[in-house]
């Protein structure tokens, strides 16, 4: 399976924060925002990873993360030129992609919880197994922001609408969703909606229609921010703050991640470490580094 991981558009939500810099690279906490899904790529074991990012931010993306090689992965980049929406993502991976299955993210969404990596796997395995479409569902209060699936007692689709007047549920679709390789070409059937993208949704709604649709449920254990707007934002910052400094332990550590999946070496969680070493960062990553070397004593 492939990782597909969407930072285009131009975060109008945000202006004026957004105008000058794209809402990916700004810090909630203590890292970019973007670094938050490249983590849970990262711990799903996905090692290809495309970032399909506006032109003029390109190579500030690429400053960030180049080629991926320090955290032993590939990184890729392709370009929208518009935000003509979400479902443009899949077309525009399709050379990347080939034959692959895929996950699919939003680079403002940030999830937390107790063995999520693990619901998330299920998923992934199931979609490597079965073919189809997997979705996620979230209790939120405004549910009308967002996709919203409706589902029966048995986990049933019964229906999923993007930002619905009257909401069948409150259930809204998170920024994740495994695809088998047949997304790309039913992207390329989506029609605009009224508020002119390519809607992921309608993606969703094809895959429901043939029945391939499923869908799991993010319960009361886990905690989800779509960073989009200025609330939200601001919440997930203070959410990661929170957990950060109770645990000593960090959400979203890409280099940590790398290492723990056994992708670079010690020394060369070390190297990443150095120039960053004035920073709580660096610390951090320092003290995996001593501790592991302690451990190889
Ligand atoms: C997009 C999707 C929506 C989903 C949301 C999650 O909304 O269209 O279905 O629930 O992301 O963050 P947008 O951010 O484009 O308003």
């Amino acid at each position: 399976m492939k990782g597909v991981i969407l930072a285009g558009g131009s975060g109008t939500r945000l202006y004026p924060v957004t105008k000058a810099i794209n809402k990916h690279f700004l810090p909630i906490y203590n890292k970019p925002m973007i670094y938050y899904p490249l983590s849970l790529a990262m711990l799903l074991g996905l090692k290809d990873i495309l970032f399909v990012v506006n032109r003029y931010d390109l190579h500030h993306f690429q400053d960030l993360f180049g080629d991926g090689s320090h955290l032993g992965i590939n990184i890729q980049y392709t370009i929208q030129e518009e935000p003509r929406g979400l479902a443009e993502g899949l077309i525009l991976a399709e050379d990347f992609v080939g034959d692959d299955n895929i996950c699919f993210m939003l680079g403002d969404n940030i999830f937390f919880g107790h063995d999520l990596v693990k619901i998330l796997q299920e998923a992934k395995e199931d979609i490597e197994k079965n073919g189809g479409a997997y979705v996620f569902g979230y209790s939120v209060k405004d549910p009308e922001r967002f996709g919203v699936v409706e589902f029966d007692e048995f986990g049933n689709v019964l229906s999923i609408e993007e930002k619905p007047k009257k909401p069948k549920s409150n259930y809204a679709v998170v920024g994740m969703y495994f695809y088998d390789n047949k997304a790309i070409e039913i992207a390329k059937k989506v029609q605009p909606s009224e508020r002119g993208e390519l809607e992921i949704t309608s993606v969703n709604e094809e895959y429901l229609k043939q029945g391939k649709l499923k869908v799991k449920l993010l319960g009361r254990g886990f905690a989800w921010f779509d960073a989009g707007t200025h609330d939200s934002f601001l919440e997930a910052g203070e959410f990661v703050a929170t957990i950060e400094k109770r645990t000593g332990l960090m959400i979203g550590c890409i280099e940590e991640i790398a290492f723990n999946n056994g992708w670079i070496t010690v020394e060369e969680l070390e190297e990443l470490a150095k120039p960053l070493r004035k920073t709580e960062y660096g610390q951090y990553l320092m003290e995996i580094v001593q501790n592991n070397k302690l451990q190889g004593v």
